[in-house]
């Protein structure tokens, strides 16, 4: 065997024993500061994750998190308060707790007093110095957005961003969606951040991309020589890409009646998921030139519409009462902190055209809802019909055309829908399918979206986050359309309402080509 190739088996075997792994090594002494460490982020999504990494020996040996909040705590409150979180979060182990804990302390920042962000700094220094020069810091933005700007130039200004110096190896801004609500806050958000940081330090997370299986499509597509010849306008009716939940808006009201599902799903995670679907295979698997490819994505998106045909190619949603799981669940506008008459939108189905050879005619429908009637995150390749077919008409067979469907969550499958000849002296047609199961034998191996997205930071390794010429592009695709329906006056008319644990809106139905889903 080459050497190469004993090198890949040696590491293939050392990811299935434990995902990261043979990262261990290459990861050097780092200190995670999280503000916002009293929030909601931190103790159900980053603590948990940055847990699970220690627990499997991901983190390096060397590391500590300091949380920093505006409110008064001591290190030991804040670790009760992690640990109960923790427990309430999920099922964890709790056997390393104890040693993991040790390394968490808590200082007190108010992020609108500069003062202590020097305070803060004087401590980062003081900590990295007991732990030998050279320390890394990674910062995590867990804050509302209005403080990204204030706590990154913050952040800037007390000397923390800086790399290569004072002790300090490397320094790493991590800044979670929404980031803007516009095109035009967007670019002057990433202004402010490049104040402090240059943009290879800055880290836009989408957690989407971070899930195993979305990660999967372009190995699926591309590593494969079946699939992709048929990945085209040649072969392709439609493309279904959907993030259904049944959770409402739980306690997030503010943010959410400002979000909406546009500004909440589809400028971020549903983009990110036609992107993978859709995008060129770029010539090597590099994040740079991946991320290219994204962006190019973005690009050949056909404009909406503006004027009021704009309601031919969107439909938004509102649920109103009824019943999720066999439970009865207020409407939106009755949800603590919801105006009563609000006209923010939970549901929207987007239909999307990309100009380019591949995808020209083909429509990509987009969608995104609460309190629907099922979780589920998937997208559908809708094949077209067979050109001509000598069983039209024969008993039984139901012509529908072929589907592919890769699912991302709660089902981690790959499934495709074909017609056989069901079994018997007469000749009918019966459905059925082929269905891989990702998780088969891959269990223990996959990892949390979270503590993907932690370690590829602490590797400096960009492929799953946006950059910011993406991030552009993606608002200067959805500006129009947000303006046009959020301002004007149709607006209501064209607000539908769902009842709770439905299918979304009757019109979005009648927008796409019935699902004729056929597999057995
Ligand atoms: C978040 C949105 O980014 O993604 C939430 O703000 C949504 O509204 C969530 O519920 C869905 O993520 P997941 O991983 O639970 O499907």
């Amino acid at each position: 065997m080459e050497a190469g190739l004993i090198e890949d088996n040696i590491s293939e075997k050392l990811d299935r024993a434990s995902p990261v792994i043979s990262r261990e090594r290459e990861l050097e002494p780092l200190t995670i500061i999280i503000y916002g460490a009293t929030g909601d982020l931190t103790w159900r999504k980053l603590i948990p994750a940055l847990y699970e990494l220690y627990s499997s020996g991901s983190l390096p040996t060397s590391f500590r998190i300091v949380g920093t909040g505006r409110t008064d705590l001591g290190d030991e409150e804040w670790r009760d308060r992690l640990r109960d979180g923790m427990e309430r979060a999920g099922d964890h182990d709790p056997s390393h707790w104890q040693d993991f804990a040790a390394a968490l302390s808590y200082i007190r920042v108010h992020p609108g007093e500069p003062s202590q962000f020097d305070n803060l700094a004087r401590a980062v220094r003081r900590m990295n110095g007991r732990a030998g020069a050279g320390a890394n810091l990674l910062h995590y933005l867990a804050l509302p957005p209005s403080m990204y700007e204030p706590v990154a130039e913050a952040i800037g200004r007390c000397g923390l961003a800086h790399q290569h110096h004072e002790g300090v190896g490397w320094s790493r801004l991590v800044v979670e969606k929404p980031f803007g609500r516009d095109l035009r806050s967007a670019q002057r958000l990433n202004r402010k951040l490049l104040t402090g940081f240059d943009e290879l330090q800055i880290f836009r997370i989408d957690h989407f991309l971070a899930k195993e299986t979305v990660q999967n499509v372009l190995a699926f597509r591309l590593a494969n020589t079946i699939f992709e010849p048929l990945w085209n306008r040649n072969h392709v009716d439609h493309v279904r890409i959907i993030a259904a939940e049944t959770i409402g808006v739980e306690q997030r009201s503010g943010y959410y009646e400002e979000a909406g599902v546009l500004r909440d799903m589809l400028q971020n995670h549903m983009m990110q998921l036609l992107a993978v679907t859709a995008i060129e295979p770029p010539a090597r698997w590099e994040s740079e030139r991946v991320r290219d490819e994204r962006v190019k994505l973005f690009r050949s998106l056909q404009p909406l519409p503006v004027d009021l045909d704009v309601f031919d190619s969107i439909t938004l949603g509102q649920y109103g009462e009824g019943e999720v799981d066999g439970r009865r669940v207020p409407g939106y506008r009755d949800e603590p902190g919801v105006a009563p008459d609000s006209l923010t939108p939970t549901y929207a189905r987007m239909k999307v055209f990309i100009d380019n050879w591949r995808w020209q005619g083909v429509p990509f429908y987009l969608t995104s809802g609460k309190r629907l009637d099922r979780k589920v995150s998937e997208a559908v390749i809708q094949f077209k019909e067979v050109p001509s077919s000598m069983f039209r008409g024969i008993d039984g067979g139901s012509m529908a055309p072929n589907s592919l469907t890769l699912g991302f969550q709660p089902e981690e499958v790959i499934s495709v829908d074909f017609l056989t000849k069901a079994p018997g002296p007469r000749l009918r047609l019966r459905p059925a399918s082929l269905r891989f199961d990702y998780s088969v034998d891959n269990k223990a191996s996959q990892i949390d979206a979270y503590a993907k997205v932690l370690i590829d930071c602490m590797a400096g390794d960009h492929m799953l986050f946006w950059r910011q010429d993406g991030i552009e592009e993606s608002w200067r695709f959805l500006d129009p359309i947000l303006s046009r329906c959020e301002t004007c006056a149709e607006r209501v008319d064209n607000l539908h309402l769902y009842p709770a644990g439905s299918a979304g809106p009757r019109r979005a139905l009648e927008m796409m080509p019935p699902e004729r889903t056929r597999g057995a």
